[in-house]
C-alpha cells in the first residue's frame, strides 16, 4: 500500500498561499491553484479510485473536509481584500466635511466685514441723516426716460455722450438701459411725492451705476454714487453751498473744505462742480490734484424747471437743489488709495486693511 496524500500538508500549503494574496486578481489565481482541476486537492481526489472501499471512505472524508476548509479560507480572504480595496477607494474620494464645521474641529471661523465701499456708503448716509435727509433707493435698470428724458436730456442731446451706457433688450416697448448715474432716482422720488401729496423732499440716494468706460486709476465701469435732492419752498443756491460745505467737513474732517465752480448739467440751472481740498497734500498742491490743491468730487446745482415740469411740480411754488458724487471716489480720497481698481479686485490683503 502506497502512502496516502498528506492532507494536512495540502491544507497548510493552501492556507499559506491564500494568506499571501493581497488583491482580487491574486486571490483569483490562488483559488485556481488550490481548488482547481490541477490543484493537489483535485489530484488527491483522483487517486481515490485506486483505494479499497474503507480507505476510500476514510480519505474521501478527509479530502472533503480539507476542501471545505480551503473554500472557507478563500471566502474569508476574498471579503477581506474587497473590504481593503473599498476602504482605499473611499479614502481616496473622501471629502472632509469637518473642515467646514464651525467651532470645535477646525477652530473658530474667521469673521469677515463689510467691503470698504459699503462702509463708505454707510458713513456717507450717516452724515446726511444727521443733517435731516432721508435715504432712498431706485432701480439699476432704467428706461431711457428716467435716465435721460425726464432729466432734460432729450434724444440726440450732446450731453448723452457723457453718459454712454449699456442698453438692454428686455423685449419692452421702451428702451431700457443700465443707469449711468443715480440722478434718475430724483425723478422716482419726486413722482412719488407728487402722487402721495407729500412734498417737500429731502433725501439722499446711494446706489450702483454703470458706464461704458475703460477702468483706470480713477474710473470703474461699475461704480457707486450718492445723489442728493431737496425740494422745498424758498430753497436757494446758498442752501446748496452750505449743505455741501457742512457735508465736506463732517465727512473728511475740519481742515477739508469745499468750493463750487461753474459747470453745466442739463438737469440743473445754474450748475456747479464741487471740489474739496486735496486730501493727499491738504491743499498745498501735489501731483494727484495737478498742483491745484483741489479735487473734483461731483456735480450739483438748482433743479432745472424743465425737470420739475416732467414730474408735474410747479416751479413757481417750489425750488430745489441736487447733487451727486462718487462713493468709490470718496473712499479713494479718504483712504488715499492710489488705484481705484483695487476696490473690485477682491484681493483679501487689500480689503482686510479697512
Ligand atoms: N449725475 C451727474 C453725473 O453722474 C452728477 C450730478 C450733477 C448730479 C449735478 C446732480 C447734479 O444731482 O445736480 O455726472
Amino acid at each position: 500500500m502506497t502512502a496516502g496524500p498528506d492532507v494536512p500538508g495540502l491544507v497548510a500549503d493552501a492556507r499559506a498561499a491564500i494568506g499571501a494574496a493581497a488583491t482580487t486578481e491574486e486571490i483569483r489565481q490562488v483559488a485556481v491553484a488550490v481548488t482547481g482541476k490541477k490543484s493537489p486537492l483535485a489530484e488527491a481526489s483522483r487517486a481515490l479510485g485506486s483505494l479499497d472501499a474503507e480507505a476510500r471512505r476514510e480519505l474521501g472524508r478527509h479530502l472533503h473536509e480539507a476542501r471545505a476548509e480551503v473554500e472557507a479560507l478563500l471566502e474569508a480572504k476574498r471579503s477581506e481584500i474587497r473590504f481593503d480595496e473599498l476602504s482605499a477607494e473611499l479614502a481616496a474620494s473622501r471629502l472632509d466635511l469637518t473642515e467646514y464645521v464651525p467651532g470645535s474641529v477646525a477652530g473658530p471661523v474667521a469673521r469677515g466685514h463689510l467691503h470698504l465701499v459699503s462702509q463708505t456708503r454707510d458713513a456717507l448716509e450717516d452724515v446726511f441723516v444727521g443733517m435731516g435727509f432721508d435715504v432712498a433707493e431706485g432701480p439699476e435698470i432704467e428706461t431711457d426716460w428716467y435716465n435721460f428724458g425726464a432729466l432734460n436730456i432729450p434724444p440726440a442731446h450732446p450731453a448723452r455722450g457723457m453718459w454712454d451706457t449699456f442698453y438692454l433688450d428686455l423685449g419692452e416697448p421702451e428702451t431700457t438701459l443700465l443707469r449711468t448715474h443715480t440722478s434718475p432716482v430724483q425723478i422716482h422720488l419726486m413722482e412719488r411725492a407728487v402722487l402721495d401729496g407729500n412734498l417737500p423732499v429731502h433725501a439722499v440716494m446711494p446706489g450702483r451705476c454703470y458706464r461704458r468706460d475703460t477702468p483706470d486709476a480713477r474710473h470703474l465701469a461699475v461704480f457707486h454714487q450718492i445723489e442728493g435732492l431737496v425740494v422745498d419752498r424758498g430753497i436757494t443756491f446758498a442752501d446748496l453751498a452750505g449743505t455741501i460745505e457742512t457735508f465736506t467737513t463732517a465727512y473728511f474732517g475740519p481742515d477739508i473744505h469745499s468750493r463750487l465752480r461753474p459747470a453745466y448739467f442739463p438737469f440743473t440751472e445754474p450748475s456747479a462742480e464741487f471740489e474739496v481740498t486735496c486730501t493727499i497734500c491738504r491743499g498745498e498742491g501735489c501731483r494727484t490734484c495737478s498742483q491745484t490743491g483741489w479735487i473734483e468730487l461731483g456735480g450739483c446745482g438748482m433743479v432745472d424747471p424743465a425737470v420739475f415740469a416732467s414730474v408735474g411740480i410747479d416751479a413757481d411754488d417750489w425750488t430745489g437743489f441736487a447733487f451727486g458724487f462718487g462713493i468709490d471716489r470718496c473712499a479713494q480720497m479718504r483712504h488715499q488709495i492710489a488705484d481705484m481698481r483695487a476696490l473690485i479686485e477682491n484681493d483679501i490683503r487689500f480689503l482686510r486693511q479697512f
